[in-house]
């Protein structure tokens, strides 16, 4: 009885729900194409939308996130560069979407490096034309700037003359400062560079060519001077001329407790980053030149900071390392093949790439910023250091 009653109750019981679900079937009948119509829509929306994602050249999926990020950023403001990092017109990608502001400069798939064009990074393959070795014969420099910069960009090297590469002292501590040129230009350009040397003393040339395609040379050169001009220095950092730097935090940072005096490489870390394979990207890198998918960690060319031991062991290592285009991933790559891997910086916030606006108490914090001009430079620079607390 039990049974049935339940069994009767839960007729009863389902009758609602069959009723319910009749009337669905039968009286909202009517209603069946409009909600096939939202699903529908929804569908198309949906195709529409990927098919423009997969699409738009602003994405490519091969790119980390982050990395696309810093590389869309990266090619943007090489729009500050002196022409010689332009691509001539008519190797330019036509612009699109978000890039119709932007010149692009692009490496045209004909001059995708090739193993042969690139074999030679090692850096004593080169002579040095300028080379202002007395500079670490005078003094001994706790820290050397080494600034790669266009041999035509006098206003990049003005600027830093006037600020983060005026002081000689900071923080108690010896401070050089010295821009890396390769040739470019005829005759006048080279006897303008002579006598902003002869002026200045802060010019390092070496006799590759300075294009964009060739910054590991520039980037090893570098290595070389320091390894062979400047052994003395204790720390020695690679920054870009665009960049605004704030020595002061770099030098407090790297007399903290704890700093390595060996093996130190120090920066703002990249872990990860896949090897582009699309071959009109810029960054192209063929797998006959970079087989592994992936780069080692690196640090980010902007800025990077080493213990004045390591530019010897990159220029004997780089013997053994087939050269890439990709100046600080190929010194990620020293890394590796020296068994050593970069450090976190005690404050990792402290190297900072694209800045939305200048805030004085920000900048009085922190060690690096990419800046869009040398006006910025010079404005921002004057402004942090004016009196008064900057927070
Ligand atoms: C890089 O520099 C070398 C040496 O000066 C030169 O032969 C080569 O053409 C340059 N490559 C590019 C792509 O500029
Ligand atoms: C942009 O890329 C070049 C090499 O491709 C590198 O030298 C430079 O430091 C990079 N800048 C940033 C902010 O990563």
């Amino acid at each position: 009885m039990g049974v049935r009653g339940w069994g009767s109750g839960g007729n009863q019981l389902t009758r609602p729900a069959e009723k319910a679900l009749k009337a669905l079937t039968d009286h909202h009948c009517p209603k069946k194409p409009l909600l096939l119509s939202w699903f529908l829509f929804l569908l198309v929306l949906v195709l529409l939308v990927s098919c423009y994602i997969l699409s738009s050249p602003l994405l490519q999926w091969d790119i980390h996130p982050l990395q696309y990020y810093h590389r869309f950023l990266n090619q943007t403001r090489r729009v500050n560069l002196p022409p010689l990092y332009r691509v001539h017109p008519k190797h330019r990608v036509k612009p699109t979407g978000m890039y119709e502001t932007t010149e692009r400069p692009t490496v045209p798939p004909t001059v995708a490096p090739t193993g042969a064009r690139f074999h030679q990074a090692y850096p004593r393959n080169y002579h040095f034309i300028m080379d202002n070795q007395e500079v670490c014969k005078t003094e001994t420099p706790f820290l050397v700037l080494m600034v790669p910069v266009a041999p035509k960009n006098v206003a990049a090297r003005d600027a830093i003359r006037q600020t983060w590469g005026k002081d000689s002292v900071v923080q108690g501590q010896v401070v050089l400062t010295l821009f890396m040129l390769g040739l470019s230009g005829g005759a006048d350009v080279q006897e303008k560079l002579r006598q902003e040397n002869l002026q200045r003393h802060d010019l390092i040339q070496s006799d590759f060519m300075d294009t964009y395609l060739n910054l590991t040379i520039k980037t090893m050169v570098i290595m070389d001077w320091l390894a062979t001009r400047c052994r003395s220095a204790a720390y020695a950092m690679k920054v870009d001329s665009d960049m605004f730097l704030n020595v002061d935090n770099l030098v407090v940072m790297l007399q903290k407790p704890g700093i390595p005096k060996v093996d130190y490489l120090t920066g703002m870390l990249m872990w990860n980053r896949p090897v582009i394979r699309s071959k009109n990207s810029k960054w192209f890198v063929p797998e006959e030149m970079y087989p592994e998918p992936q780069y080692p960690t690196y640090t980010l060319g902007m800025g990077y900071v080493v213990s004045n031991d390591l530019p010897e062991k990159f220029v004997e290592v780089s013997k053994s390392i087939k050269p890439f285009n990709i100046e600080d991933a190929y010194i990620g790559m020293c890394m590796k093949k020296l068994g050593l891997a970069p450090t976190s910086p005690p404050n990792p916030s402290q190297f900072k790439a694209y800045n939305h606006r200048y805030d004085r108490c920000e900048y009085s914090k922190i060690i690096t910023y990419i800046l869009g001009s040398s006006q910025q430079l010079v404005e921002y620079w004057r402004d942090l250091k004016k009196p008064g607390p900057p927070c």
